[in-house]
Formats: C-alpha cells, sequence, structure tokens
C-alpha cells in the first residue's frame, strides 16, 4: 500500500483493448504511487503501455481500449469514478501532460501566445484579457524563451523544436497543476536541448511545489532527474525502487539489461548490449512472467505463473521468480 502522501495512486490497475469479443489485457494489476512534491520516473522499451498508463490517468485513452479494474487516486479521489465534466476541469488544471511530440500537439494555425492563452480562458475565468496576455508572456520567460513579447505572436512553424516543447510545458504548467505527466518530453529532441528541457521542468517543479511522472526509454534520463523509479515491462511493473537502489542493485533481469545497454555504464570494452528480442503484441503475452521469453534466467514455470512483488529492502521491490525468489522449488 502507497503513503498517504502520494499525490497519485494506481490501485491494481487494469485495462486493456477490445479485439472482437476478446478483450486483451495490456495493464494488468498495476500499483505504485507518485509521491507528493517528488519525481517519478517510468521506465520501459516502446510497446510497454507507458503512454496508455498517462493517458489513464488524463481519461482520454483510444476508443479500442477498455478499463476493466482498479482505481487511480488523485489526491485520495478515484480519477476513474469522476463524470467527463469534472475530468475537463481536472485537466489542465490539476493534472497537466507534456506529449513526446510538440509538433502534433500544437495548432499550427493559432499562434503560440494564444494557444498558452486557451488554458488560461479555460480555468481562470476570472482574468482580463491584458492578465492572460501578460501571464503568457510571463509564462514563455519562465520556460527560457528570448524576446517573449516577440515569440507571443509567432506559429509554432516558426520555432525550433527545443522551443517548442518549451511551449508545450508552458501550456502544461499554466494553472500550476499539482501533477505533471511527461511523456517522454525530450525524446525528439537532441542532447544538450534535452538536458535543458529536463532542468527547466525540475525548476518548475520547484517553484510551484508540484509533482511530476516522468516517462521515458532511456534510464539514463531518470538518474538526473527522478527520486524513485518503476520499471514497466508489456503492461506489468516488474521492479521499483529509488533511484540509487535501481543502479547499484538492479534485480530484475529486465532492469539489468536496460542498464547494460547504456552508452555510459558499458565499461571500458564500451561494447554495449542490447535486450534481444521485442516486447511483443498485447494478443501474444504470455500468462506468466510476460518477460520470460526474452530472459536468460527464465526457468520453465516463469511464463507460466506471474511472480509476485517481493520486497528486497523497504525501498525496492521486484517481480522475478528466480532473482526475487518466492518458489520454493
Ligand atoms: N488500438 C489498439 N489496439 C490494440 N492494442 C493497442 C492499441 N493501441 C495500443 N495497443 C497496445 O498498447 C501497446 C503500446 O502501449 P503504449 O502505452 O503506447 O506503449 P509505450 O508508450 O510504452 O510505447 C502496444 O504495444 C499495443 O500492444
Ligand atoms: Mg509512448
Amino acid at each position: 500500500m502507497a503513503a498517504t502522501s502520494d499525490v497519485l495512486e494506481f490501485r491494481d490497475y487494469r485495462m486493456g483493448f477490445r479485439d472482437d469479443e476478446l478483450v486483451h489485457d495490456l495493464i494488468d494489476g498495476m500499483s505504485f504511487g507518485v509521491p507528493t512534491g517528488g519525481v517519478l520516473g517510468v521506465v520501459g522499451e516502446s510497446g510497454c503501455g507507458k503512454s496508455m498508463t498517462a493517458l489513464s490517468v488524463m481519461r482520454l485513452l483510444p476508443s479500442a481500449a477498455v478499463v476493466q479494474g482498479g482505481e487511480i487516486l488523485f489526491n485520495g479521489e478515484n480519477l476513474l469514478a469522476r463524470s467527463e465534466a469534472q475530468m475537463g476541469e481536472i485537466r489542465g488544471r490539476d493534472i497537466a501532460m507534456v506529449f513526446q511530440e510538440p509538433m502534433t500537439s500544437l495548432n499550427p494555425v493559432h499562434a503560440v501566445g494564444r494557444q498558452i492563452e486557451e488554458v488560461l480562458r479555460i480555468h481562470r475565468s476570472g482574468m482580463s484579457a491584458e492578465e492572460r496576455r501578460n501571464a503568457t508572456i510571463e509564462l514563455l520567460r519562465q520556460v527560457g524563451i528570448a524576446n517573449p513579447q516577440n515569440r507571443y505572436t509567432q506559429y509554432p512553424h516558426q520555432l525550433s523544436g527545443g522551443m517548442r516543447q518549451r511551449v508545450m510545458i508552458a501550456i502544461a504548467v499554466a494553472c500550476r497543476p499539482q501533477l505533471l505527466l511527461a511523456d517522454e518530453p525530450t525524446t525528439a529532441l537532441d542532447g544538450t536541448i534535452q538536458a535543458q528541457v529536463l532542468a527547466l521542468m525540475q525548476n518548475l517543479k520547484e517553484q510551484t511545489r508540484g509533482s511530476i511522472m516522468l516517462i521515458t526509454h532511456n534510464l539514463g534520463i531518470v538518474v538526473e532527474t527522478c527520486d524513485q523509479v518503476v520499471i514497466m515491462y508489456a503492461g506489468r511493473i516488474v521492479e521499483r525502487g529509488t533511484v540509487e537502489r535501481i543502479f547499484d542493485h538492479a534485480a530484475h533481469p529486465y532492469t539489468r539489461g536496460l542498464l547494460a545497454s547504456l552508452p555510459s555504464l558499458a565499461g571500458d570494452t564500451g561494447e554495449l548490449h542490447s535486450i534481444p528480442g521485442s516486447v511483443p503484441s498485447v494478443a501474444d503475452f504470455e500468462r506468466g512472467c510476460r518477460f520470460a521469453p526474452r530472459c536468460e534466467l527464465r526457468r520453465e514455470y516463469c511464463a507460466r505463473e506471474v511472480p509476485p512483488m517481493t520486497a528486497l529492502s523497504p525501498e525496492h521491490a521486484v517481480a522475478c521468480w528466480v532473482t526475487g525468489g518466492g518458489r520454493s522449488e
């Protein structure tokens, strides 16, 4: 059970996709919390269900998706039980999301200033047009955009990728949300800009005393940015812990594989490892441990039986029959 200080808490959450009469489970009994005022990293390869996790919080899942059970608590209240109208108030005001691809999320036919103002128009109806304009220019300045008065009237195509992502962040933090969901916010950006955008989010979090769920496929980003990490494989949490524990004592073969594929940790040989194979599609998941087909340590029962989450220390848990124990034979 997560601490009461978690701003967001998944409890045994399950969702899947409709396929004719069947529903294939993607997220299968997921439980974890985002600590209030902290940054939680959610890490996994492409196809693991990270975006569906974030979209579940926003209640913006694609139409083929089916929520099958569990709860997603925001300040102790189940978002899954909220009406569409209530969600409309929460989205953008209390919980905001930054997407991977800023170009597809910004509207190409409106100036960026207007797109930031739109959030204020919806959620801060008491503001005058002039107050909104001033607040927007201040937001552009806060996200590190020079000449905000000029940028205000520009269109997305007139900005660089890094600048567009800053505008997306300005939109997301316009109402000082308690929780920011950042879905691969820097994946489309190159190295130095990546670091700047991450530092910016960190900085804004401290100013607004908010919390962040940072989704990434890159464990390297997590070291710099996060307090705690959950490692996700094919819709399940396979390991969770503090950043220190995960980096120094990774227990799950999947986590170890992700670490071995980090350039900076490849060691003197400079040899990069990658985990053989790829994440299967939902219809092909194993009944037991979903990582079993790619796992070097697998035993014959692994693919049949789901390994329980086992605590290795107060701040570290793993779901693996081999490295987590829990099977007596
Ligand atoms: N419309 C859909 N129908 C069936 N399965 C889907 C659909 N959309 C996504 N999926 C499943 O969800 C998985 C991707 O989840 P996603 O949250 O986008 O992963 P990630 O963000 O970690 O890359 C896909 O691998 C696929 O199995
Ligand atoms: Mg994704």
